[in-house]
């Protein structure tokens, strides 16, 4: 309701600039005594017919908030408190770099849509590497009161690293954060960053998994490592993907980043350049998710992301594969109850067709 009421506000401001107010609200919010604690309270998403596991991991919930929204690692805790049951950092790249001049982030409402066109503004692996480490210590320890979200790291290439380099930054990157997550995302379907979906070829491909996948074999714990993919591939290119992904030993896919492409839409912000969020995504991504899950049967897990803004799209995700699903644009247009909101609605559906647990509806379409 609040946020209903502050939204005509919000909405007043350049994208970008509310994005960092409401981000440094709630960093601030984070920080004050006894307010995660009334939060949690607020917005608990917390039901034992949503708990999972995936990779490995325990999940409260299988609602997470995708890359993009906290590049920094700077509202984990607070996200957390907010109902998410795991956040997806980044994407972050080895050197810090300030992205793409502005404006770079537009709204499309009768959409119910973004555009953005960032360009991996990212403080580096060092600086995120710090506060990943300050957030380690400082978060509570998993038990029944208090369950602290899974942490991601997504990780890309600097855009003045040439592709044929792209393995040497993916793999800096990996090496400073892998220890601080407890997975890890490699992002090569940003449409912003030039010439990074050529990553989704086989050559280049085999080449940034296999030195990813050995490199995380050498760690003392190696971490569950996911592919996120692009909604404009073609079929061809997907199986080629999904293929070298599973050859390499990756734990999933995440399906997907935003998309170049345009249809159907009615905002005249529609012909700005960059990838395009929100429900407008949600047919490409869903059908993205049902082609990998149709090629890797149930053998490893798989994140939906892409156009998700109720719990009957999210409920659908899990019924054609996925084990988590993830939002970005939805939080932008509902507020920060979306998490809980998605995770009762969540739970009741369940129950309705008779499911015990999260884990039997997944791919009970497939
Ligand atoms: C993103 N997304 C994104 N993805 C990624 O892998 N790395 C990133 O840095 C970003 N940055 C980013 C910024 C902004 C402003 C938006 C809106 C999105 C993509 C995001 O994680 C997700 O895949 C898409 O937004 C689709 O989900 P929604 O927004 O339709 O729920």
């Amino acid at each position: 309701m609040i946020y209903r009421m502050l939204k005509p506000l919000i909405f007043r401001l350049d994208p970008e600039r509310a994005h960092d107010l409401t981000s440094a609200a709630l960093a601030l919010a984070g920080r004050m005594p006894y307010v995660p604690g009334v939060l949690q309270a607020l917005f608990s998403a917390s039901d034992p017919i949503l708990a999972t596991t995936c990779a490995g991991l325990s999940f409260a919930n299988p609602i997470g908030i995708a890359a993009g929204f906290d590049k920094r690692a700077m509202l984990i805790g607070p996200l957390g408190a907010l109902g998410f049951g795991h956040v997806e950092i980044g994407t972050v790249t080895p050197r810090p770099q300030s992205g793409n001049p502005r404006p770079r982030m537009f709204r499309l409402p009768e959409d119910q849509a973004l555009i953005n066109r960032l360009g991996f503004n990212s403080p580096g692996m060092l600086v995120t590497a710090q506060q990943l480490r300050q957030y380690r210590q400082q978060r509570p320890a998993r038990g029944k009161q208090s369950v602290p979200p899974i942490v991601g790291v997504n990780i890309g290439k600097n855009r003045d690293t040439s592709i044929e380099q792209a393995t040497e930054d993916y793999l800096a990157a990996f090496i400073a954060l892998a220890p601080l997550a407890d997975y890890i995302a490699v992002n090569i379907s940003s449409p912003n960053t030039p010439g990074l979906r050529k990553l989704h070829e086989r050559a280049a491909l085999e080449q940034l998994v296999m030195a990813l996948a050995e490199t995380n074999r050498r760690l003392a714990q190696p971490r569950p490592l996911f592919l996120k993919i692009s909604p404009d591939e073609t079929e061809a290119q997907i199986e080629t993907v999904v293929e070298v992904g599973l050859a390499a030993g990756f734990a999933g896919f995440i399906a997907t980043n935003t998309t170049i492409a345009r249809e159907g839409l009615h905002h005249p912000q529609a012909s700005q350049i960059g990838g395009l969020s929100g429900l407008p995504l949600a047919a490409k991504a869903r059908r993205t998710l049902q082609q990998i899950a149709a090629l890797t049967k149930g053998r490893i897990p798989l994140i939906a992301v892409g156009g998700i803004a109720d719990a009957q799209e999210a409920y659908a995700r899990i019924r054609a594969g996925a084990s988590l699903v993830q939002i970005y644009t939805a939080l932008v247009y509902q507020g920060p109850g979306i998490a809980g909101m998605l995770a009762h609605g969540l739970a009741s559906i369940l129950r309705r067709d008779g499911f015990n647990t999260l884990s039997e509806a997944i791919g009970a379409d497939c």
